[in-house]
């Protein structure tokens, strides 16, 4: 059984008292023992919310991160001083980073190796565009980004990776995939992991779904099979309706 896990990637929002007062609010209304939950902040107020978060079951994960130990690597951040400073996950490959600073399936995976190395669980994004979905390559470009983004990996590292299936389309625009259309993804992708890490690492795994994920769509999303969690990015920003995303994964 896989324990549903509900991610708020807060982006590049909010200034040191609006993000700490979020992470409270967090913090005060979600109970995490039946599902896995973290926060997102941006990098420079990892460590205030480290603060506000130790001794409770809210998680903190980091954006991004460098996909090397540590050196010459001006303005970059290592997995290594992320867990140092309290976090836990980091989210890899978003379409943002893919799309705005030139990620691609290849330098996200040495950020996986990295991220692995440094005892952070990666949350590894894909997702295809409109023009793509509206083309009918989905599939194609889903098992070239999982296929790629996670070369390499032994089956035991797999099973500790959380995959996120974000269409590019759906993210920040209102416009979620359905159920359906998510849940059809979904599948693929849990089919594409039994045959790179067997089936057994491949029904562990936890794929959560991201694009416009909010209180009255989280239900019918995370009630689909192959759904086991939310990766949250505008919804996430209020503490009431990142809690009521918490507890559509509990119901
Ligand atoms: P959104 O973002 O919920 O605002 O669409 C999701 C994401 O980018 O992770």
């Amino acid at each position: 059984m896989r324990k549903p896990f509900i991610a708020g990637n807060w982006k590049m929002n909010l200034l040191r008292d609006s993000a700490v007062a979020l992470v409270k609010g967090v913090v005060d209304s979600v109970q995490g023992d039946d599902v896995e939950v973290a926060v997102c902040p941006p990098a420079v107020y990892l460590p205030d919310c480290a603060a506000v978060i130790s001794g409770s079951s809210v998680g903190l994960g980091a954006q991004n991160m460098c996909d090397q130990a540590e050196g010459a690597y001006t303005g970059e951040v290592s997995a290594a001083m992320l867990t140092d400073i309290g976090c836990s996950y980091v989210i890899l490959g978003h379409s943002e980073r893919r799309q705005y600073y030139g990620e691609t399936d290849e330098s996200v995976n040495k950020k996986l190796f990295a991220a692995l190395a440094g005892k952070l669980v990666p949350i590894v994004c894909v997702g295809e565009t409109l023009q793509e979905r509206e083309s009918g390559k989905t599939a194609d470009v889903i098992a070239t980004q999982v296929k790629g983004s996670l070369a390499g990996l032994s089956s035991e590292q797999a099973a500790t990776v959380v995959v996120a299936y974000e269409p590019v389309w759906a993210i920040g625009t209102g416009k979620t995939a359905s159920p359906e259309q998510a849940e059809e993804v979904h599948a693929q992708i849990r089919g594409l992991l039994g045959e790179l890490f067997g089936a057994d690492v491949a029904e562990a795994i936890r794929i959560q779904y991201g694009g416009s994920v909010k209180p009255d769509n989280a239900v019918e999303l995370l009630g689909q099979a192959n759904i086991d969690g939310a990766l949250v990015g505008g919804a996430s920003l209020k503490a009431d309706s990142f809690a009521a995303i918490v507890a559509a994964a509990k119901a």
